[in-house]
């Protein structure tokens, strides 16, 4: 089982970027505990970040036939692009956005995501663990969950 995992603008800045909201994680540090819990489970990761959101929409396409499954975090993207909501409705697989932050809990224009209407479902507010919380629904999605 294979499982993209795309992130969105400035999250390349975790560590340095608003750490009281993001905290001191960065996204490498994130990328090798996922790809830890991955190894456990025999599950691929592939991983992709970009500040551009055609290159967001050119990645999630790319996964049509060659993944299982996407975790994203479209970051400052979820709030306004309905054409990675469209290319993640195109592709048609089990979809999970993360939120490091609890974008419920934060500024109004944060508390809609339009990209989340397309994904399956939505893990918000659980800081770098979210990304583990995505792992596994992903994996019950795709049937290979052995916990
Ligand atoms: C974010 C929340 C977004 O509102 C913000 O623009 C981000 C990160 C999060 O993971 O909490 O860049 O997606």
């Amino acid at each position: 089982m294979k499982i993209a995992v795309i992130q969105g603008p400035n999250l390349n800045m975790l560590g340095i970027r608003e750490q009281h909201i993001y905290g001191g994680i960065t996204l490498e540090q994130i990328h090798a505990q996922l790809q830890n819990a991955a190894d456990q489970n025999g599950i691929e990761l592939e991983f992709f970040q970009s500040n551009f959101e055609g290159e967001i929409v050119d990645r999630v396409q790319e996964c049509l036939g060659t993944v299982d499954g996407i975790m994203i975090n479209p970051a400052a993207y979820s709030h306004t692009s309905i054409a990675i909501r469209d290319a993640i409705a195109a592709v048609n697989m089990p979809v999970v956005e993360v939120h490091i932050s609890n974008i419920y809990r934060r500024e109004e224009f944060r508390q809609k995501s339009v990209t989340a209407g397309a994904s399956t479902g939505v893990i918000t507010g659980f800081g770098g663990f979210g990304y583990h919380m995505g792992l596994i629904a992903l994996m019950q999605m795709i049937g290979e969950l052995r916990a």
